[in-house]
């Protein structure tokens, strides 16, 4: 067992530099080139994350890594392969994409991301949960924001890739994403490992917005005495990724120390909506709204101080 995880993880590895390489040297480069550029990305930032190029083709994974057949048979575990077998059809799951390889904690490749470089859909595709990929448990980012800081500041927690890696690219390296799966415990208790600090910071969106409101109900349990959970809503229209190249890293992170809504304010917004608090039927729907939420939190000084809050209200 522990065998097979190692050479898996070593055909990981190579399948990253395997797009790497593509990515400087197939005939269609120019147009994965391009699109990076056209993102805003440098040749620098590309390199730290990794990034690379599946061309187009069914393939070339499979030629250029799978000839032996354990290799094979790793490749379909791993998930860069899709093994049909009723068609007997074997072909390279990431095909005509940008490549976005996950690392897990320690540095080692354990899966991918890819993205479409037109408006194709599906736009992302992720690898599958296999033996080393878990995605309700791992940060995309997290592995580099550990290589930039002594001690990481804060994780500020963003829905994509692009998000994760534009922010870097500016210097902001404490941005990481969930994989395609909603935040859930395992995530931030993984965050908690690292800071003391986490800010939710989702697309300015009504998809983004869903995904805060959920993140609300996922922080509460894990928000034990000590740790801050905040949530920066940004504009409508815009990313991390879009923000921070328009108005650049420092507005950017003045923004997180001045507009992040701390986890209390933003549990009491979230249920007082349409509420008038001056009326009487109106303070009582809060408190029955709230005062769930509020005991999800783990017993302590600051779920105490929060009855409290809600009490004054
Ligand atoms: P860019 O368009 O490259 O800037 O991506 P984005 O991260 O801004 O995408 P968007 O805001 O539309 O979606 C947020 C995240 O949801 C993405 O980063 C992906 O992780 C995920 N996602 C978006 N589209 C898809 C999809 O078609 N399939 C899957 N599996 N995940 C997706
Ligand atoms: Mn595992
Ligand atoms: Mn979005
Ligand atoms: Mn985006
Ligand atoms: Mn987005």
């Amino acid at each position: 067992r522990a065998q097979t995880r190692k050479s898996l993880y070593t055909l990981l590895e190579k399948s990253a530099e395997f797009y790497r390489e593509q990515l400087k040297t197939h005939a269609n480069k120019g147009r994965a080139v391009n699109y990076l550029k056209g993102r805003g990305l440098t040749g620098k930032i590309a390199g730290d994350y990794l990034i690379g190029y599946a061309p187009p083709g069914w393939e070339n994974l499979l030629k250029a890594l799978g000839e032996a057949e354990d290799d094979k048979r790793m490749l379909i575990e791993g998930g860069m392969l899709i093994h049909q077998p009723d068609q007997g059809k074997l072909y390279d799951r990431f095909r005509e994409r940008i490549i976005f390889p996950i690392r897990d904690i320690r540095g080692r490749v354990i899966g991918f991301g890819g993205r479409v470089l037109d408006d194709s859909k599906p736009k992302y595709l992720n690898s599958p949960e296999t033996p080393v990929f878990h995605k309700g448990k791992e940060l995309y980012g997290l592995y580099e924001a550990r290589q930039a800081y002594k001690e990481i500041p804060r994780l500020l927690v963003v829905e994509g890739y692009m998000d994760v890696v534009s922010l870097a690219q500016f210097g902001i390296c404490y941005g990481v994403a969930t994989l395609g799966t909603a935040s859930g415990e395992d995530h931030l208790e993984l965050a908690f490992k690292y800071t003391n600090e986490v800010v939710f910071c989702f697309d300015g969106d009504e998809a983004g917005r869903r995904a805060a409101r959920r993140a609300l109900e996922v922080a509460l349990p894990v928000m034990t005495d000590g740790r801050t959970v905040q949530f920066l809503f940004l504009p409508d229209g815009e990313d991390p990724d879009t923000l921070v190249r328009q108005i650049g890293p420092e507005k950017f992170e003045k923004l997180i120390a001045s507009r992040a809504i701390p986890l209390e304010d933003y549990l009491f917004d979230a249920v007082s909506t349409g509420l008038d608090l001056k009326r009487l039927e109106h303070k009582a729907r809060l408190s029955k709204l709230a005062a769930p939420l509020i005991y999800q939190l783990p017993k302590g000084v600051y779920r105490e101080l929060m009855f409290q809050q809600l009490a004054k209200r």
